[in-house]
């Protein structure tokens, strides 16, 4: 029986969520997924008429927010103010703010702290993100940083939204690189391995495999 916790980071089209899923189900384990957090913080700025370059009215915004993220019954839930916003997260308007929103300092303290608290109580947990094994959760027993060529993580994305036009794929890799640009270059936690993460390279793996080799290093506290 697993006990601990598992941080799962890396770029956009991994299949990071995928995996950490099916990881959580086989290790017994509960699971966060603090990207859905960030993208409804983006919500609450999208709603409000807020743009999510101005740092302080998003600081603002997302402050007097109501986040909640969970799963009930397999189902993904995530609320806005009282509000189901599981389907609008996914969504490209809100694809295409999550990074500003997530990189202002306040934003990040706060749900930072809600991320936390929700695993706190947990005697087993999969957590998956950008931050997790840097910040988040510095003394978690496994850390797993998830990658894959950009290539590869476009290509994962494309099927994943079915998309085949080869101009809507050229357009989906360059936002998946200009998130990544985003994330790991802005000043507080960029995404980057933790200095003890184990560094799992998925370009020539499928999910099968890759969620095999995460299990076993989990148990074995990587
Ligand atoms: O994982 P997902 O693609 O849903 O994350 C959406 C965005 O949320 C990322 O591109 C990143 O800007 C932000 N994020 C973050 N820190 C996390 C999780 C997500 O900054 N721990």
């Amino acid at each position: 029986q697993f006990q601990g916790q598992v941080t799962l980071d890396g770029p956009s089209g991994t299949g990071k969520s995928s995996v950490a899923r099916a990881v959580a189900v086989r290790l017994g384990a509960a699971y966060l997924d603090t990207g859905a957090m960030y993208r409804a913080a983006t919500v609450a700025v999208l709603t409000a008429g807020v743009d999510p370059e101005d740092a302080d009215a998003v600081a603002r915004t997302v402050g007097s927010a109501s986040i909640e993220v969970g799963t009930t019954a397999g189902e993904e839930r995530v609320l806005v103010d009282g509000v189901d916003v599981a389907a609008r997260i996914r969504g490209g308007e809100v694809t295409r703010a999550v990074s500003p929103v997530s990189a202002v300092p306040a934003v990040r303290r706060q749900l930072v702290d809600q991320q936390r608290a929700l695993v706190a109580g947990a005697a087993a947990v999969v957590v998956e993100g950008r931050d997790i094994g840097t910040v988040v959760l510095p003394d978690a027993t496994c850390k797993i940083y998830l990658t894959a060529a950009p290539e590869v993580r476009a290509q994962r994305r494309a099927g994943q939204l079915g998309l085949t036009d080869e101009a809507e794929v050229a357009a989906l890799a360059a936002d998946l690189r200009r998130r990544d640009e985003y994330d790991s270059s802005r000043a507080d936690s960029p995404l980057r391995p933790a200095g003890d993460a184990v560094v799992v390279d998925s370009t020539d793996l499928d999910r099968d495999a890759v969620v095999d080799r995460v299990v076993s290093l989990a148990l074995t506290a990587c």
